[in-house]
């Protein structure tokens, strides 16, 4: 698909890898509607991209429907969605509430999937591009990320269902897999990133693969991609991966 001219939906708009997505589809020439929570960081997106901006809390059950309803009505259609809007949290899992956990959940997997539901027959009809951002949590388990790591495993499971139900139709499906990101993520989920290795990489560098995924229609890509061994090895060799996952984190 190209982008010149593509009308693109992306959530988590205003802050880290949607922002970045933002200004590089706005560069590209797509009409891009930008969807956040905080107004101000979204008017500064706009004034910077001319990007369309729409408010919505995706914690809330049925903002994904309303959300897909409000953004047909500026453009008369999405060409792309582009599932990026995402919250964590950090801690032994005993010691996580009910309320988090459905939040969690609510954001990073109910909302993709009423998006997609909302706007999928359009799709079918004129052609389209799901993008899904998942996380290398989803791929492998993380300690002390447990229901973070089962909504991002939910969400690429999801699309991979979607991409072989969809054989034959004119929709495309991506999955963006990125290990750590340089970006706010860490800080707002309340426990910053304390290794030294992984190295996070700038968000644009996600923001480019997401691009790539889109114009180059990619099943998958892994930001860095050296990750796609860690998960290659846990597959061929379960038991020696858990081994080094438990003695090295
Ligand atoms: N950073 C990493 O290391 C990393 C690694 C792997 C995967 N990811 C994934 O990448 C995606 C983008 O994350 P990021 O690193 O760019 O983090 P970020 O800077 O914290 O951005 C998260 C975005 O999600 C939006 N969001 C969160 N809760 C929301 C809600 N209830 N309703 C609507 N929007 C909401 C935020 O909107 P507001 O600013 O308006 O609240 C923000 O725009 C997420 O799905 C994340 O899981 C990140």
């Amino acid at each position: 698909m190209r982008l010149t001219g593509a009308v693109v939906l992306v959530t988590g708009a205003s802050s880290g890898i949607g922002a970045a997505l933002v200004r590089r589809l706005a560069g590209a020439g797509s009409h891009v509607l930008a969807v956040g929570r905080h107004p101000d960081r979204l008017a500064r997106l706009a004034a910077e991209t001319d990007a369309t901006t729409l408010l919505a809390d995706l914690a809330r059950p049925g903002a994904g429907r309303d959300l897909a309803d409000r953004a047909v009505a500026r453009y008369g259609r999405v060409d792309v969605l582009v599932n990026n809007a995402g919250t964590g949290w950090a801690g032994q899992f005993a010691g996580m509430t009910e309320a988090t956990a459905d939040e969690l959940l609510t954001v990073n997997l109910r909302a993709p999937i009423e998006l997609t539901r909302a706007l999928l027959p359009g799709m079918c009809r004129h052609g389209g591009h799901l993008v899904f951002v998942g996380s290398i949590a989803g791929r492998l388990g993380v300690a002390e990320e447990a229901v973070y790591a089962a909504s991002k495993a939910g969400l690429d499971t999801f699309a991979e269902s979607l991409r072989l139900e969809l054989a034959g139709r004119p929709v495309r499906v991506s999955t963006v897999v990125p290990g750590v990101v340089d970006t706010p993520f860490f800080s707002r989920r309340g426990q910053p990133y304390r290794r030294s290795r992984p190295r996070p990489v700038p968000a644009d560098r996600v923001a480019a693969a997401v691009t790539t995924a889109i114009t180059r229609n990619r099943a998958e890509v892994y930001v860095p991609g050296w990750l796609r061994l860690p998960v290659a090895v846990r597959g061929l060799l379960p038991a020696a991966y858990r081994r080094m996952a438990t003695r090295f984190g």
